[in-house]
C-alpha cells in the first residue's frame, strides 16, 4: 500500500480515498457473493454516478422496497466502501450497487456510464474543493497535472475506460454516456434490467432525473451527507455538457487532446467525443 498524500493511497494499482475503504476490504470482497441479479453500475469519479443511480433506483421501484431506505445511497451503496456497510447478505434480491472499481471482481450485470473526459476533469476539479477527504488543489492546472497522471480517487480516467471497454466481452454490460442520458437511455436500462415500463412511467422517471427536480429530491441530491464530509452540498453542481470550455485554456486543451489521442488510440470509442 503506497501513500500518495494525506488522502490518498493506492493498492494494487487503484487510488482510494484513505478512511473510506482500505487494502484488506477491498481483498476481503474477492470472496464477496454476487448473485446472478446483481445490479452495479460502474462510472470513474463525476461522470453521472448519482443520476444514473437515481434512474437505476427508480426503475427498480416495483422490486426494492423503497420506504426501506431513505436516500439513494443507502438504497444502491458504493462496494468499496467500508464505512456503515450493512450486511449486504441479508439483502432482498435484485441488489443494486454502485462502483469506481475495475473490472476485477465484478461479474453481473453492469451499466457503465462514461463522460466526456474534459468535463469529467472540470467537474472533479470542483467536487476536490468540496469533498474534505481530497487535497485542495491549488488550481485548475495543478488538478489537472495529477488527473492525467491517474494520482486521483479512482486512477486515470484513460485506464478505467479502457479497462472496462477491453474487457466487455466478458461481462453482460451496458454502456452509456452521460452526453446521451435522455429518454432513450432509460429506455435502454430499462430492456437492459428486464423492467417493462410503459411509455408514461418512463416519462416520470425522465421527469423526476431532470437536474433541475434531482436537485430538489432530498433522497436524490446527496445534500443529506454530513457537512464534516462535504463542505458546500454541490453534488448537484451544473449539469451541463461542455463546461470544459469555461476552464480548460486554450494550452491545456491542445495538451488533452494530444494526450487523449495517443492514450485512446486502440478504442474506437464513438460513445464519447472531447470536443
Ligand atoms: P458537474 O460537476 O459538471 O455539474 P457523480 O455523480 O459521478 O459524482 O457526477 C456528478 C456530476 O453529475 C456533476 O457534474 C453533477 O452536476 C452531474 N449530475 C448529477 N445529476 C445530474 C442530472 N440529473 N442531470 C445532469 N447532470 C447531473
Amino acid at each position: 500500500m503506497e501513500s500518495l498524500n494525506n488522502y490518498l493511497f493506492k493498492y494494487k494499482g487503484y487510488v482510494f480515498a484513505k478512511g473510506e475503504t482500505t487494502g484488506e476490504y477491498i481483498d476481503s470482497l474477492q470472496h464477496f457473493e454476487i448473485r446472478d441479479s446483481d445490479v452495479f453500475l460502474v462510472t470513474y469519479p463525476k461522470s453521472g454516478t448519482i443520476w444514473t443511480q437515481n434512474i437505476i433506483n427508480l426503475i427498480c421501484e416495483d422490486t426494492t422496497d423503497k420506504s426501506k431506505f431513505p436516500n439513494n445511497l443507502e438504497k444502491m451503496p458504493w462496494l468499496e466502501y467500508r464505512e456503515g456497510r450493512p450486511d449486504y447478505s441479508l439483502r432482498a434480491s435484485p441488489r443494486l450497487f454502485a462502483t469506481h472499481l475495475t473490472p476485477t471482481l465484478i461479474f453481473c450485470l453492469i451499466v457503465y456510464v462514461l463522460r466526456n473526459p474534459k468535463d469529467n476533469a472540470v467537474s472533479y476539479y470542483h467536487f476536490s474543493l468540496v469533498w474534505a477527504k481530497l487535497e485542495k488543489p491549488k488550481s485548475f492546472e495543478d488538478f489537472l497535472q495529477q488527473y492525467l497522471a491517474g494520482n486521483v480517487g479512482g486512477s486515470s480516467w484513460f485506464d478505467h475506460v479502457q479497462e472496462w471497454y477491453t474487457k466487455r466481452d466478458q461481462y453482460s454490460i451496458l454502456f452509456l454516456s452521460y452526453e446521451d442520458m435522455v429518454m432513450v437511455t432509460v429506455e435502454k436500462i430499462c430492456k437492459f434490467l428486464e423492467k417493462n415500463l410503459d411509455d408514461a412511467a418512463i416519462a416520470h422517471i425522465v421527469e423526476k432525473a431532470t437536474f433541475k427536480n434531482m436537485k430538489k429530491d432530498p433522497r436524490a441530491n446527496y445534500e443529506f451527507i454530513p457537512g464534516d464530509l462535504l463542505l458546500k452540498p454541490q453534488f448537484m453542481r451544473k449539469g451541463t455538457v461542455g463546461d470544459w470550455k469555461n476552464t480548460f485554456t486554450v494550452a491545456q486543451n491542445e495538451m488533452f487532446d494530444q494526450i487523449f489521442k495517443e492514450r485512446m488510440k486502440n478504442i474506437p470509442l464513438v460513445i464519447t467525443t472531447v470536443n
